[in-house]
């Protein structure tokens, strides 16, 4: 997929030397288990085949120049100084915050010049920020042999986020970016951060749809989330919900609205991720399309983060017969669709689905797996 990073100049071009050091890291989808990582919950995320490029040179001063080619040919090299992170500069507070949380942590980093792009698409529940984190860490890792493993820069990335660029984000994104691999999901238990990796059964595949409703972490509503979340522990005497045995769900329904919704989301997602998982294992296709519906209806109903166009692309996929489930995935309010389908059908499954849904929604939907195009 041709975007404006394609027209934007080079490295070379923009900072007149070759460049001494690339990495990558992938946006992520989530299977199943959402909102539940900020709960001390599970989740379970795949790498996704788009990612993140940054493209390095240390310097001889303390200077940050950098530049994103998805800002098209009318981008600019922002630049800052190494001790003189700000917040409020836009995309800036990524690669500030990144710099800031490792200088915070003791890691002796120089100036350097720093070339962006990502084929994740910006704001659509893939990750694009937490690609963008964990590729630039794993690339300053490189360039001044910084000692960090692949969970610690996940939550080196989470800390940017949340301290820095304001967007009180768990920890599944950067987990998943720094820790997924290849067709496997990632089990993840955000509390002890315990991980297994879950191959796919190999009669079903992903589909991930983008339905062209952007949405920010850093705005009100996932926030709000949060606090509902935290405000119902408090009040059941908890420490996360977590913690809350399912039998005390009547207890928690019993609080003022929405508390109790959001709860029992919390809780049979939960349990739906665990289910996910044993159906996985056991090569059980039957049981993963009802776990997939039943989190979206949990998502729309209980904890209210879908939206009429995420809605109307699960709906399209129940006209599917090859399709087996299919949710929001990621934060929500916007953003993008999960599906799982058997395999060797996801891919003209998804092109009908992005078609009907083109014929009935205001934005147009991207099929971003199965990938049509290579990722560069
Ligand atoms: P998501 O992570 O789901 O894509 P967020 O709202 O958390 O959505 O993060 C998107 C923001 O991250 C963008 O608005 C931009 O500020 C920043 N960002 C991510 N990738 C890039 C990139 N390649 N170039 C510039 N900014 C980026
Ligand atoms: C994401 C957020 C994650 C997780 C998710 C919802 O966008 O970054 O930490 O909370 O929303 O499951």
């Amino acid at each position: 997929m041709r975007g404006p990073q394609d027209e934007a100049p080079h490295f070379e071009a923009l900072f007149g030397r070759p460049p001494k050091v690339r990495a990558r890291a992938p946006g992520r989808v989530n299977l199943i288990g959402e909102h539940t990582d900020y709960n001390g919950g599970f989740v379970l995320p795949m790498a996704i085949p788009q990612q993140t490029e940054v493209v390095l040179a240390p310097r001889e001063d303390r200077q940050v120049r950098a530049f994103s080619a998805n800002l098209g040919a009318a981008g600019k090299v922002d630049t800052y100084e190494l001790g003189q992170e700000k917040a409020g500069k836009g995309w800036l507070d990524y690669v500030q915050g990144v710099t800031r949380v490792l200088r915070d942590e003791g890691h002796a980093l120089g100036g350097f010049d720093l070339w962006l792009r990502s084929d994740v698409p910006l704001g659509s529940g893939l990750s694009s920020s937490a690609a963008l984190e964990v590729a630039l860490l794993r690339g300053l890792r490189e360039c001044f042999g910084l000692k960090l493993d692949d969970v610690r820069i996940a939550l080196l990335g989470q800390k940017v986020e949340c301290d820095f660029v304001g967007a009180p984000v768990g920890v599944m994104d950067q987990m998943a970016s720094s820790l997924a691999q290849g067709g496997a999901a990632l089990f993840l238990d955000t509390r002890s951060l315990q991980y297994e990796r879950v191959p796919l059964p190999t009669q079903v595949e992903p589909i991930v749809i983008n339905s062209g409703v952007t949405h920010s972490h850093a705005g009100g509503d996932y926030r709000v989330r949060r606090a509902e979340c935290e405000r119902a522990a408090k009040l059941l005497g908890v420490e996360q919900l977590r913690d809350l045995p399912d039998a005390e769900l009547p207890r928690a329904l019993a609080l003022p609205e929405p508390l109790g919704r959001r709860v029992r989301h919390v809780l049979t997602e939960n349990a739906r991720v665990l289910d996910t998982v044993r159906a996985l294992r056991a090569g059980d296709l039957a049981a993963l399309g009802p776990l997939l519906y039943a989190s979206h209806a949990s998502q729309r109903d209980d904890y209210e983060v879908s939206v009429p166009e995420i809605d109307l692309l699960v709906d399209l996929a129940r006209e599917e017969p090859d399709v087996l489930g299919a949710r929001l995935t990621g934060g929500g309010f916007g953003g993008s669709v999960v599906m799982l389908a058997r395999s060797g059908k996801s891919a003209d499954a998804a092109r009908r689905i992005a078609t009907r849904y083109g014929e009935r929604a205001a934005p147009k939907a991207t099929v971003l797996v199965p990938q049509t195009t290579p990722s560069t």
